[in-house]
């Protein structure tokens, strides 16, 4: 098998899809790996380190792309319909392509990898197992956002985190508000309380309550019957009713009054990510509070946050910078390359470095958008 490594052309992309760690490994799976020059770059893995790992070096994306079987990217191609270079163009039938391909939002690339004959497996659909975990880019990835928004909010704070007290007079701790206590949140939760801060968090899912009390940080949620049933099968989030909505919208606005900072992590997948801070609650922030929009990307939990834009609204700083977790793209680079040789590597043959996909397990299935030609996965059809 030959695997691929293209560099990534987004605007705002610093990670890289295979590490030298990971070529070695695929090296000594008996599969041949070649990397687009300059893919990591941005991450700060040379071609030089790729070559020592025994992958070789592709002038460009064509050559690497040439009698590759598999292709290995960290986002979705870019498409026809977008600036820049059409990506899916310049791949094969037969190829397979695996990246975070956000399949649910981008329905329509789904048909046109298929179109294209490229069998094409969306790491974000990675089912919520323990046997997958290590495969799951969700998580290795919103892990990392959410400590690295916490240090974000703290560049646009002018005070700091801990309770200091000094012979100059006492400074009092910080008071952090995490919106969505999932993977991303816990994390930003564990991080603001190492820095010191006085910490709260409130979700839809009751379960998480547990989960935040265990960092040391506070819980607040509007319990009741419907809130009771907020987790899916898979784990995550329901869209709430409207009802739900002013119940919350009202603790929200309470709460989030006497907040330093606010840290935004609520999603849903497959829709606009919820809006939780309305402009009137921003406004009822004191001066030189801020707010960081992790779901910026999905439309944003706050209304006013504006993506890759760190905007005043009346002295309260609102950071809406695009792809949190590229923002640490070594580290965010090193997860998410281990995330995919450890999906690709059971299927690969130790002694041919073939690789023959198991469609029993569900870590296959699970992914697999689209298969000679045609779109399989039942989240897709059941959306036609
Ligand atoms: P996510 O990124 O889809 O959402 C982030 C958080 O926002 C979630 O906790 C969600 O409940 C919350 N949220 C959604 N709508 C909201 C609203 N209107 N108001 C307040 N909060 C709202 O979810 P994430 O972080 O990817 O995962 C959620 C959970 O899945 C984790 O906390 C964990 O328990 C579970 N999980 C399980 C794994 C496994 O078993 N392999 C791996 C990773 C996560």
């Amino acid at each position: 098998m030959k695997i691929a490594v293209l560099k990534e052309r987004r605007a705002d992309e610093r990670r890289v899809a295979a590490t030298p760690d990971t070529v070695k490994k695929f090296v000594g799976l008996g599969v041949e790996v070649t990397v687009e020059t300059g893919a990591g770059d941005a991450a700060h893995i040379s071609d030089d380190d790729f070559v020592q790992a025994g992958a070789p070096i592709a002038a460009d994306a064509a050559a690497a792309l040439a009698a590759t079987d598999v292709v290995l990217k960290v986002r979705r191609p870019i498409m026809a319909d977008e600036n820049g270079a059409d990506e899916l163009a310049q791949m094969h039938s037969g190829q397979v392509l695996i990246a975070m391909l956000n399949p649910l939002i981008r329905r329509s690339d789904c048909d046109a990898y298929a179109a294209a004959g490229v069998d094409a497996y969306a790491m974000e659909l990675m089912p919520r197992i323990s046997r997958a975990q290590s495969m799951d880019v969700l998580s290795s990835q919103a892990n990392l956002a959410g400590y690295k928004s916490v240090l974000d909010a703290t560049e646009e704070f002018g005070r700091a985190l801990p309770m200091m007290m000094t012979a100059a007079g006492t400074i009092a701790p910080a008071k952090i508000f995490v919106m969505g206590a999932g993977v991303a949140g816990l994390q930003a939760i564990a991080t603001a309380r190492r820095l010191g801060a006085v910490v709260s968090a409130t979700d839809v899912r009751p379960v998480a309550k547990e989960q935040v009390e265990s960092l040391g940080a506070s819980f607040v949620m509007v319990e009741d019957e419907e809130s009771a049933q907020a987790e899916t099968e898979a784990g995550y989030a329901r869209e709430m009713s409207e009802e739900y909505k002013q119940k919350q919208a009202a603790l929200i606005a309470e709460t989030i009054a006497k907040q330093d900072i606010v840290i935004c992590t609520a999603l849903i997948p497959g829709r606009a990510a919820p809006v939780l801070v309305d402009e009137a609650m921003v406004a009822a922030m004191k001066p030189g509070s801020v707010i960081v929009d992790l779901a910026v990307e999905n439309g944003g939990n706050c209304a006013l946050s504006q993506m890759g834009k760190v905007i005043d609204a009346d002295g309260v700083k609102i950071i809406g910078h695009a792809n949190f977790p590229a923002r640490l793209a070594v580290d965010a680079s090193n997860l998410y390359a281990r995330n995919l040789f450890n999906f690709l590597s059971p299927h690969i043959d130790g002694e041919s470095g073939d690789l023959s996909f198991d469609f029993e397990d569900e870590t296959v299935s699970g992914v697999c958008l689209t298969k000679g030609g045609a779109v399989i996965h039942p989240m897709l059809s059941a959306k036609e």
